[in-house]
């Protein structure tokens, strides 16, 4: 299968974090995915790329945005896509999630799609299977493909990472989201800034390639980007902030805090959002500011450049360390 496009340049099975892959690998899905936003904005805007091949969501998690957007770029695509529900699946009569994947793996599916709230289950599944796999998110560890189209909307709109001040702000320590990125960003060439209470940062902050900043003000001068975080309540145990009016009078973002960053600073966030906690219903809906309606759309585009690049079969797509192929 071809798109018309530039080389395959990935050499992976699966797509489970932004750790391992190269800037040479991001700039390939970055640029397979801009292809696909333009199919994206045509009135008919399916293809048949993915014909005759099928894709599983497995959600252990709740996903308006995720999920939906990997079904649609799968549909777009042409696949034949399943949503298996959690809910009402046998998980709730205690089978195991290995076993609930080894199930799905057996009616022959070309991508399972999984997301999953404790670290690592995805990586684990993915040892399991014979298909390929894409972590749409496993607990606080990584989120490949939210770094991936966070980087699709910026690009588009600076034209490159490279040399860009990046601030993420909020609760760092339960975010995935955050993990991803700053991955990502330090790979491209970005400098990452992490502002965030010491209570919602890891102790391993300090080891991730960013500058640590509390005071939000002086965290967002000369900054390029904001990306702002919701507080990961389902993943605290224990109170991590004060209060939630405390919390956003010093960490939640508004135009007087961003008049601190440049002067046509973006703000971004991967939703969903709680207005008045992190973020300014006002600046939230700000167009002349906010990016957060755009980064929902280069959503679907990027996850078509996954789909389309784990589903290609070519010799340079099989990874040895990532176990054997089964196209
Ligand atoms: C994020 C997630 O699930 O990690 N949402 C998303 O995928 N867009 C962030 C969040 O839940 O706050």
């Amino acid at each position: 299968m071809t798109t018309g496009l530039p080389e395959l340049n990935f050499p992976h099975r699966h797509i489970l974090g932004i750790e391992g892959m190269t800037r040479e690998e991001i700039n390939f899905l970055l640029d397979l995915s801009d292809s696909y936003v333009a199919q994206n904005r045509r009135v008919d805007k399916k293809s048949a790329l993915l014909r005759g091949r099928t894709l599983i969501n497995v959600f252990f998690e709740n996903s308006t945005r995720t999920r939906t957007s990997f079904e649609l770029a799968g549909k777009r695509l042409g696949a034949d896509v399943i949503n298996m529900s959690v809910s009402t699946s046998a998980i709730k009569k205690g089978e195991t999630m290995i076993d609930t994947a080894m199930t799905l793996n057996a009616m022959g599916p070309d991508v399972l799609v999984v997301r999953h709230p404790h670290s690592g289950a995805v990586q684990l599944l993915a040892e399991k299977v014979t298909c390929s796999v894409i972590n749409a998110g496993d607990g606080s560890h990584e989120h490949p493909t939210q770094a991936l189209l966070d980087a699709l909307t910026i690009r588009r709109r600076r034209g490159a990472l490279d040399g860009l001040l990046v601030a993420i702000c909020g609760d760092i320590l339960h975010s995935r989201v955050a993990r991803s990125n700053i991955q990502l960003l330090n790979i491209m060439g970005a400098r990452v800034r992490l502002i965030a209470p010491r209570t919602l940062l890891p102790a391993e902050a300090g080891r991730l390639g960013a500058e640590i900043h509390h005071d939000i003000r002086k965290g967002l001068e000369g900054c390029d980007i904001i990306m702002m975080l919701r507080l990961q309540t389902e993943r605290m145990h224990g109170s991590f902030v004060p209060s939630i009016r405390e919390y956003f009078h010093f960490y939640g973002l508004d135009h007087e805090k961003l008049s601190c960053a440049k002067p046509d600073a973006l703000v971004m966030h991967p939703g969903p959002m709680n207005r008045g906690v992190e973020i300014d219903s006002e600046l939230a809906d700000d167009i002349d500011r906010s990016v957060i309606s755009e980064q929902v759309e280069m959503g679907v585009a990027v996850r078509m450049a996954c789909l389309d690049t784990l589903t290609r079969d070519l010799p340079a797509n099989r990874s040895l360390d990532e176990g054997e192929p089964t196209r």
